[in-house]
């Protein structure tokens, strides 16, 4: 889908929508009233006849209007005009776009003169991220049933000055975008080098990339990753990713670590049937850090950034890993494996210590579909927020708020500790399942070697089947992109 930025009242194509905005009892956007003097004031009648008020969220449409080329109108309510700001501009745009996307319409104008370049920005990227569907392997769709819009057209006062600020932002889509495409991957498609490869192309963008297989992580004693992975048939991967955009390319890096399990059948402890195939997702962790990885050197982030992939594949085999079994870790603790399910945390143990052993990093930020145990905790809306250090925890909910992907803090204490005692080994995997997410995370503490670090468990959010948000179609959400985004430009650059 093309994105354009023109003069104001650009002529309208004739297979087209045109879009603007009303207010919420406030009255009509600019762009709302130059279209409706020129419908001689249709649109004024329609509102008077209905119950659109102009409140976020809402769209009203008129079909085959006189006095304009297009096909139709869609007004869509922006809200109170006083809180009319990037936020509420995305979504707009992006319930416009949703409600017009199968029309029949091949073009969506969409009218905001007198709107500054930070709003015209935030609504394409609010389109960008509507228009996404993950539709590789549909290959007999109805026609009608497929999106018609082929090209949005945003008409401005000063479309370079709105071109300009969007520049960034179609960084950021591309990358919100790229993490959704590995989430919704089916597992057979997307295995660890599959995964590898992918993020191998990254390198184009100026990010340098390694890749390990088996053999150099036998070498570094990852006995716990190695062992999740021993049961698949495809070889693990562990993937580093650097950004150098700092001044100083030595200088000290934040660091992410994403759990990468391309598929998680459970193991020997294999999970039920129903509902396994959403384990395509459990990779959301690594999708998520390749994402911010892209957004960072796309924008060239001011920043030094390392990203670490975990990538496996849990399945069950006669030379898998069995409950009982004990593996050693990078870190030398050994962990008895009580539960073949429990997979990521030990994938994250090996990654995590990993990670703070080469680079030595300001703080580590790990991301995984990790229990499902904090979807009981929080529900789907939001992620869990576990940390040691009370700046980074801050920084982070502070991101959370202006990035819209919703952090909850929850706790590490210290007392839970023994519910993780094993009496073979070091630590055991599982502790019982109440307060299930809280021994994860305290696990995954045990191999951060005391640097500042935080653990999002995202189970809850990287995958929504039944997305109500505009900008969210249902699906993979590439949540945590953003978030971590905005961590980086608000604490972490210059
Ligand atoms: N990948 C799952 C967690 C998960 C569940 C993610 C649902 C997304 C949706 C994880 O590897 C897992 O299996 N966790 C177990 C842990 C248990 C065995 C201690 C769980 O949450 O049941
Ligand atoms: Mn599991
Ligand atoms: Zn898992």
């Amino acid at each position: 889908m093309k994105i354009e930025f023109a003069a104001a009242a650009a002529p309208l194509a004739k297979s087209s929508a045109v879009a603007a905005i009303v207010y919420e009892n406030g009255g009509l956007s600019s762009g709302a009233a130059g279209l409706d003097k020129a419908v001689g004031g249709a649109i004024k009648r329609a509102i008077a006849g209905g119950r659109f008020t102009g409140a976020a969220g809402q769209t009203l449409e008129l079909v085959a209007p006189q006095g304009v080329e297009a096909a139709r109108i869609v007004l869509v309510g922006g809200g109170a005009k006083a809180g009319f700001d990037g936020d509420a501009a995305e979504a707009a745009a992006a319930h416009a776009y949703q409600a017009v996307k199968t029309s029949g319409a091949e073009v969506l104008h969409f009218r905001l003169p007198g709107a500054a370049a930070e709003i015209s920005s935030r609504a394409a990227l609010g389109v960008r991220l509507a228009a996404y569907r993950f539709d590789r392997y549909r290959t007999r769709e109805k026609p009608e049933k497929k999106p018609s819009i082929a090209r949005v057209q945003f008409s401005v006062d000063d479309p370079k000055a709105a071109a300009k600020a969007f520049k960034p932002l179609a960084g950021l889509a591309d990358a919100i975008l790229f993490a959704r495409n590995l989430v919704s991957e089916p597992a057979n498609i997307l295995y660890p080098e599959e995964f590898a490869r992918r993020v191998k192309k990254l390198g184009d963008l100026g990010l340098e990339v390694e890749i390990l297989g088996e053999k150099e992580m036998k070498k570094l004693g990852m006995g716990a990753l190695l062992g999740v992975g021993q049961g698949s048939r495809r070889e693990s991967q562990l993937a580093i990713l650097q950004w150098k955009g700092a001044k100083d390319s030595a200088a000290q890096p934040v660091a992410f670590v994403g759990k990468g399990v391309c598929f998680d059948s459970g193991g020997i402890s294999i999970k039920p049937a129903d509902g396994m195939e959403e384990m395509i997702t459990d990779m959301g962790g690594a999708a998520a850090v390749s994402g911010l990885m892209y957004a960072l050197a796309s924008r060239k982030a001011k920043v030094n950034a390392v990203g670490i992939l975990g990538l496996v594949e849990n399945m069950p085999d006669g030379n898998a890993q069995r409950p009982g079994d004990v593996v050693t870790t990078m870190s030398g603790q050994t962990v008895e494996v009580i539960n073949t399910d429990a997979e990521g945390r030990l994938v994250l143990a090996d990654a995590v210590w990993y990670c703070q052993d080469r680079f030595k990093p300001k703080f580590i930020v790990d991301l995984a579909t990790l229990t499902g145990a904090i979807i009981i905790s929080l529900g789907k809306d939001l992620a869990g927020l576990f940390s040691n250090n009370d700046v980074l925890a801050a920084n982070l909910l502070s991101a959370s708020k202006t990035s819209g992907e919703v952090l909850w803090r929850m706790p590490l204490p210290p007392q839970y500790e023994r519910k993780i005692d094993s009496n073979v080994a070091d630590m055991k995997n599982v502790g019982p399942r109440h307060g299930g997410s809280i021994t994860a995370a305290l696990f995954i503490q045990r191999f951060t070697n005391g640097v500042p670090w935080a653990h999002l468990d995202i189970a809850p959010t990287a995958w929504k089947p039944d997305s109500k948000v505009p900008t969210i179609p249902s699906g993979a959400t590439g949540f945590g992109v953003r978030l971590l985004d905005r961590l980086v430009a608000d604490f972490y650059e210059g």
